[in-house]
């Protein structure tokens, strides 16, 4: 199991990073990062997550969301990397990474889990589906996103700007990255076999 987990967050690389706001019981924020994140679909917008076990418990996020219904995905950029970095830590179910980290907080426009005030982007989310994966209960967590937010020197002509986004990525082990070459190809067509 463990060399498995070695070979996959060693081989899908590099992930962006879903820093997850949701609700605990009595209301306070918690927050984790989660680089099993992905885009699944664009009508409804949907993203999917994968949230793990810990000493056979789902994690606290896994726990909010799935009784809340909803959550929220930030988006960091590289001057975040150690707050969220930190974000990891295990804190107890009924403390808030938030409010331990000194992040400030926003009211959402549709869920009722706030949104961290310095990220350059949230996506609010409505749980879709959820799926337990495998013996140790991975639980692939899909949400529709009803609300977006983006910083306004993000956006141009509708498109995000990814230099401007300057996102931060999970590679194997404690290792992050942050962009480095942007390549544009033209689209692709279809190239005849040589004669
Ligand atoms: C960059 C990064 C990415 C992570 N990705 C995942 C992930 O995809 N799934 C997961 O279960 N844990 C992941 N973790 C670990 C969780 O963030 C960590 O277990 C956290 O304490 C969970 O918090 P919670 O119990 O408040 O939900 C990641 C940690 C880091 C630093």
């Amino acid at each position: 199991m463990r060399e498995n987990y070695k070979l996959m967050t060693g081989l899908i690389v590099p992930r962006p990073i879903a820093w997850v706001t949701t609700l605990t019981l009595e209301g306070k924020v918690n927050l984790a990062p989660f680089s099993a994140f992905t885009f699944c679909s664009h009508k409804p917008p949907m993203l999917a997550i994968s949230v793990g076990h810990r000493n056979g418990e789902l994690k606290d996020t896994g726990h909010n969301l799935l009784r809340n219904g909803e959550f929220v995905v930030n988006i960091a950029d590289r001057s975040l990397l150690e707050a969220l970095h930190s974000s990891s830590a295990h804190y107890p179910p009924d403390e808030s990474e938030a409010e331990a980290l000194g992040l400030a907080l926003v009211a959402s426009s549709v869920v009722k889990t706030p949104r961290i005030a310095s990220a350059p982007a949230s996506m609010e989310c409505r749980l879709h589906t959820s799926l337990a994966l495998g013996e140790e209960g991975n639980r692939l967590v899909i949400g529709e996103v009803l609300r977006f937010h983006i910083a306004d020197h993000l956006i141009r002509d509708g498109k995000i700007e990814t230099r401007e986004l300057d996102p931060i990525a999970r590679l194997g082990g404690p290792k992050y990255a942050t962009l480095g070459e942007i390549v544009t190809l033209p689209a692709a067509t279809i190239i005849a076999p040589a004669a």
